[in-house]
């Protein structure tokens, strides 16, 4: 089975390591690992629970988290928490800083990210914290491709031992599948399954940089859309409008369709022929969104498929054909918002507050690029994101312009709905001006300086 060779890839490389514990790691150890998996959609969410105990006499500030290489070109977002204990609300605000380090002494096979604790872990203490680590393009279709009568089958691998650096006293892993047929799992001592999850575990006293390949081959038919290209265009207009364009290159990223399609089967038992094609695609947009459009290369789609409530607006987007594996779709979706939605202002400074990702759901975009284009006259421009994107410029001209408007590019890969997090734009003050009609009744009117 062409799987096998990939696993020996991906841990034969690990057999290497666990000859020689480095001593600046030593001091650490995992008291208590608890993972979970999930496998319910195509984008796998890990969730881990690592408490983290100080052995040595030295403080420690830091804990490495590893990924093989083959996994970490695959990782999309990482966000580490403190786990403020059972009842505590938990402590949203703040993710704990997180760098790329590949320590001298360590493999280079493998990758490693190191952790900074809020405060120095003395001899003895410990502390809890929770690790999310979102991956795309990791559950493998297995066959690769079908006809339209078969269902799709998924190969997903990782071990059932936490990799560390770290000894691990106590620990367990739940992989969590769609509710669908299980084909194969790989069973090792303690392993036991409910319903649709799968438990590794407990497992005691695992030395560092264990490992213990897992396997699972199941059913899912969860759409598999990805955006190979998503640009999103974020226009500023002139009076108080915010004009959103959203340009889609969507592929089924799931097992590749062979043999004739039949529409008439598919429209007569679409749960046995075609189960893992999609027919629709839900975008949340924003509460006050307003002339809304769905447009493919032939023309309009009827945008009868609005509907809202005062915390959102959901637009079902139904692409003429539905998607098999390996068939794509492009179209164009637009909107606009009232600008004073998305302003706040700072130290008298005024601001665009705008979400990064696409609003569609349960998307993987491959290559997102954002731009932003700001009003004529915007030279200084200033922008805050919440995570590393590569920043460019440009200008657009539209025939109503003197000199064109400044236009911000923002470009980011691997973008997953996690990455759908505000970014900051600063508006120039004589762009924005505040228009007081009554005291404490202010209301915001963009002016440009032209008009
Ligand atoms: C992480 O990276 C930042 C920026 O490169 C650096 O300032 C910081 O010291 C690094 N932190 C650790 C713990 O290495
Ligand atoms: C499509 O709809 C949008 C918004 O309603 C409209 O502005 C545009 O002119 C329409 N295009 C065509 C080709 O009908
Ligand atoms: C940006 O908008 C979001 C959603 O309305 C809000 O939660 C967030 O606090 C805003 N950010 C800033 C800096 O105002």
């Amino acid at each position: 089975m062409g799987f096998r060779c990939d696993l020996l890839l991906l841990f034969t490389t690990l057999v290497l390591l666990s000859t020689r514990t480095p001593t600046v790691l030593s001091d650490v150890i995992l008291s208590k690992v608890d993972r979970r998996i999930d496998l319910t959609s195509q984008i796998v969410r890990v969730t881990s629970t690592l408490k983290v105990e100080n052995a040595g006499p030295g403080p420690v500030s830091e804990v490495l988290l590893t990924f093989p290489e083959i996994q970490a070109k695959n990782l999309a977002y990482l966000k580490a928490t403190l786990n403020e204990g059972k009842g505590k609300v938990k402590n949203t605000g703040s993710n704990l800083p997180i760098n790329v380090s590949n320590p001298e002494e360590l493999p280079p096979s493998l990758i490693f990210h190191s952790v900074s604790l809020p405060k120095a872990l003395g001899e003895g203490d410990s502390l809890t914290i929770d690790v999310l680590a979102v991956f795309t393009h990791v559950l493998r279709p297995f066959p690769e491709e079908i006809t339209q009568a078969d269902i799709q089958l998924v190969l997903f691998q990782d071990t059932a031992h936490y990799l560390s650096p770290y000894a691990v006293k106590v620990q367990s892993l739940t992989v969590k599948l769609p509710k669908a047929r299980i084909e194969m799992y790989t069973k090792l001592e303690n392993t036991n399954i409910h319903g649709s999850d799968i438990k590794y575990g407990p497992y005691e006293n695992v030395p560092p940089f264990s490992y213990a390949p897992v396997v699972v081959h199941f059913e899912t038919n969860q759409p598999f859309a990805v955006a190979q290209e998503l640009v999103r265009e974020i226009e500023i207009s002139h009076w108080g409008n915010v004009q959103v364009t959203e340009h889609y290159n969507i592929v089924h990223g799931g097992a590749k369709s062979k043999g004739e399609f039949s529409r008439l089967d598919f429209q007569a038992r679409p749960h046995l022929r075609g189960a893992s094609a999609f027919r629709n695609l839900v975008a949340k947009l924003p509460p006050r969104a307003h002339s809304i459009y769905y447009r493919d290369e032939i023309g309009n789609i009827s945008t009868s498929n609005v509907w809202g409530d005062p915390k959102k607006t959901e637009l079902l987007i139904e692409p003429r054909y539905p998607l098999f594996g390996g068939w794509r779709t492009t179209f164009t979706i637009g909107y606009g918002l009232p600008l004073q939605d998305f302003l706040f202002g700072s130290e008298g400074k005024r601001f665009l507050n705008f979400s990064f990702g696409s609003p569609i759901n349960d998307l993987v975009t491959d290559n997102l690029i954002v731009k932003v284009v700001l009003p004529e006259g915007s030279d200084d421009i200033s922008i805050s994101t919440p995570f590393p994107v590569k920043q460019g410029q440009e200008t657009k001209i539209s025939h109503l312009d003197v000199a064109g408007r400044p236009v911000v590019v923002l470009e980011k890969t691997n973008v997953v709905p996690e990455h759908n997090q505000y970014f900051q734009v600063l508006l120039l003050p004589i762009l924005i001006s505040m228009n007081c009609i009554e005291v404490l009744k202010c209301e915001l009117r963009p002016l440009l300086l032209q008009d």
